[in-house]
């Protein structure tokens, strides 16, 4: 059979609710996810054995990503518990970045191996084992924009009839997720519910980005910017440079920015890129793992 071929692509929190920690250390999420167009590319073909290789863009800090079993892809593969695969990715998506990357490698490698052995896993199984890889593994199956309750695992469609453009601005060294929410539950000791992302949805029928960037929310961006405050400085030149509004990406440290349309992202981008680095351009929603 020839190799199978499928895109991963990056989320954004539109709107990320965060409540009080669990007895079981997660926390309780009301969140909007949306996938945007920036994406990695899980390639899988037969083989005897299990082999994982990598390509990175040139900002992507491959040191940052495991190898080894603890792969989410490998995981997502021994979960299957297929005859065997050689599995590469190519990775555009930043690491560690709050842009659930590996979450979106290991959705694609559930689907492409799961096309490549012809398991024919049910939808319902392929849910349940993408929420026992991680909390935001199942929205990356069906992409799109959903909303997303539990810890993130329970997703359900979101209406989202409009086309939204953004600028990306990875950080040249990721963050780690425990370690956000713990800076969360310290600067929360009076967190109790998640707070509702009704003001987002209702955004969204509008296809209206001045209206969506009026509402977008997240929780966990103070405990970034206490985190990494020089990220403060970052969101404030993208709204300088004609964003309607930035934004950290759910537990960070990428920030992102809502334009009003693509040729606005183009100039935003342009105007960013002599500051920083690295300034990326991005179209959402996008289809999942499932759909492409
Ligand atoms: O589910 P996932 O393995 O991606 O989560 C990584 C870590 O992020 C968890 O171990 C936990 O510390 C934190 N987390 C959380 N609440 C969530 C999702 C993740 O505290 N809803």
């Amino acid at each position: 059979m020839s190799p199978v071929s499928v895109r991963a692509a990056a989320k954004i929190n539109l709107h990320l609710g965060v409540g009080a920690v669990r007895p079981d250390g997660f926390h309780p999420l009301d969140t909007v996810y949306q996938a945007i167009s920036l994406h990695d590319e899980v390639t899988v073909e037969r083989a005897a054995g299990w082999s994982l290789t990598m390509t990175t863009a040139e900002y992507v800090d491959a040191a940052g990503i495991p190898l080894d079993d603890s792969n989410l892809v490998s995981r997502a593969a021994a979960l299957l518990g297929g005859p065997g695969a050689t599995v590469s990715i190519r990775k555009r998506i930043p690491v560690a970045g709050g842009m659930a990357g590996g979450s979106a490698d290991a959705a694609a490698a559930l689907v492409a191996l799961d096309r490549l052995w012809d398991v024919q896993t049910p939808p319902q199984r392929m849910a349940e084992l993408a929420a026992e890889l991680g909390s935001d593994v199942p929205f990356a199956l069906v992409g799109g924009t959903a909303h997303g309750i539990g810890r993130g695992e329970v997703v359900g469609p979101v209406d989202d009839p409009g086309a939204w453009w953004w600028v990306v601005v990875p950080a040249a060294v990721g963050l780690s997720t425990p370690e956000v929410y713990r800076r969360f539950d310290e600067l929360r000791p009076d967190a109790g519910d998640p707070t509702p992302s009704d003001a987002v949805l209702r955004a969204l029928t509008s296809t209206d980005p001045a209206l969506l960037a009026q509402v977008l929310h997240n929780d966990l961006e103070p405990a970034v910017l206490d985190l990494r405050p020089e990220l403060v400085d970052v969101i404030a030149a993208g709204q300088a440079a004609g964003a309607l509004r930035g934004m950290v990406s759910g537990s960070g440290p990428t920030c992102v920015f809502l334009c009003s349309d693509e040729t606005s992202a183009e100039v935003v981008a342009e105007r960013l890129r002599a500051s920083y680095d690295v300034v990326l351009t991005a179209r959402g929603p996008v289809p999942g793992a499932i759909g492409s």
